[in-house]
């Protein structure tokens, strides 16, 4: 009995410390009324010098970074250029560097940054286009050279009523599921160090991608996907950073898909041995 008044005494003790420390963070919150933001201004097409902009913004419960660069521009200057669209980290248009970091405006909060200060900059990596807009076209084009759709030429879609089935298992679908949740944000592109050498390389977004399809069994595609990663620009320019899985806001490391295709094109995979055989009969 005693033992067990001991437990209730201590399961309350550690309650109290949850609640002291949920009151001390709202305190900090709501304590911390202003933040400066710091905005880098440029625009490209009129040879702008680039400048740092300060704007006090008055902080909100749960406000993102986002609705502090929209309060500055519907507020104190409405000629800051910011790309976004959904606010719910699913068009992935709002990438920007956020104190030196890549990560999404609407689903950062300030209340998870340290400090008064918050200093938001465009994407490394990309071609700057003006302010916190960066140009995205070779980003893509990475994209497109993976064909990033599933291709079977036995799908009889021209005859529906010879419409084929492709059925997949759970274990099928899980072999890819985690790489088909990216975005296209670009926040693993711009924090990769290969890409930042080597503009050729596709990047951990575009093999990601590779992979993704790579290791769909509905996909007959395979060999295409091969020859475009395996070149001298390609996946082996990879060196394993690791940084691109580190700022994905989605989960899907990359840097797993990127390691995962390179053991396929080697003739091994540790937990794909289905797939490798069903891509190479011999
Ligand atoms: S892999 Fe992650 S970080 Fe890279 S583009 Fe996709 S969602 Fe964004
Ligand atoms: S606005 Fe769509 S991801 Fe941020």
């Amino acid at each position: 009995m005693n033992q067990i008044i001991k437990k209730i005494r201590m399961l309350e003790k550690k309650n109290n410390q949850k609640d002291m420390t949920k009151i001390n963070n709202t305190k900090a919150e709501t304590s911390r009324q202003m933040v400066v933001l710091n905005v880098y201004r440029a625009n490209t097409h009129r040879n702008d010098l680039p400048r740092v902009e300060k704007f006090q913004i008055p902080v909100q419960r749960w406000m993102t970074v986002l609705d502090a660069l929209l309060f500055a521009k519907s507020y104190l200057d409405s000629s800051i250029a910011i790309r976004y669209s959904c606010r719910m980290a699913s068009c992935g248009s709002c990438g920007m560097k956020i104190n030196g970091v890549p990560k999404l405006a609407c689903y950062t909060k300030i209340s998870e940054l340290q400090g008064n200060t918050i200093t938001c900059e465009p994407l490394s990596n990309f071609p700057h286009i003006r302010d916190l807009v960066t140009d995205f076209s070779q980003f893509f084009e990475h994209h497109k050279e993976m064909a990033p759709f599933i291709h079977n030429n036995n799908a009889d879609i021209k005859d529906e009523n010879k419409l084929s089935e492709f059925k997949q298992t759970p274990q099928d679908v899980d072999n890819y599921l985690q790489f088909s949740y990216c975005i296209k944000c670009g926040l693993c592109y711009s924090a990769c160090p290969t890409v930042a050498t080597d503009t050729k390389f596709p990047g951990p977004q575009a093999l990601s991608q590779a992979y993704r399809y790579y290791a769909d069994t509905r996909d007959d595609l395979s060999n295409r996907r091969l020859n475009a990663v395996d070149g001298k620009h390609g996946i082996w320019r990879c060196h394993f950073a690791g940084s691109c899985s580190k700022v994905c806001p989605k989960g899907v490391d990359p840097a797993l898909g990127i390691q995962l295709l390179r053991g396929h094109i080697m003739g091994y995979s540790r937990n794909e041995n289905k797939i490798a055989k069903l891509r190479d009969p011999t």
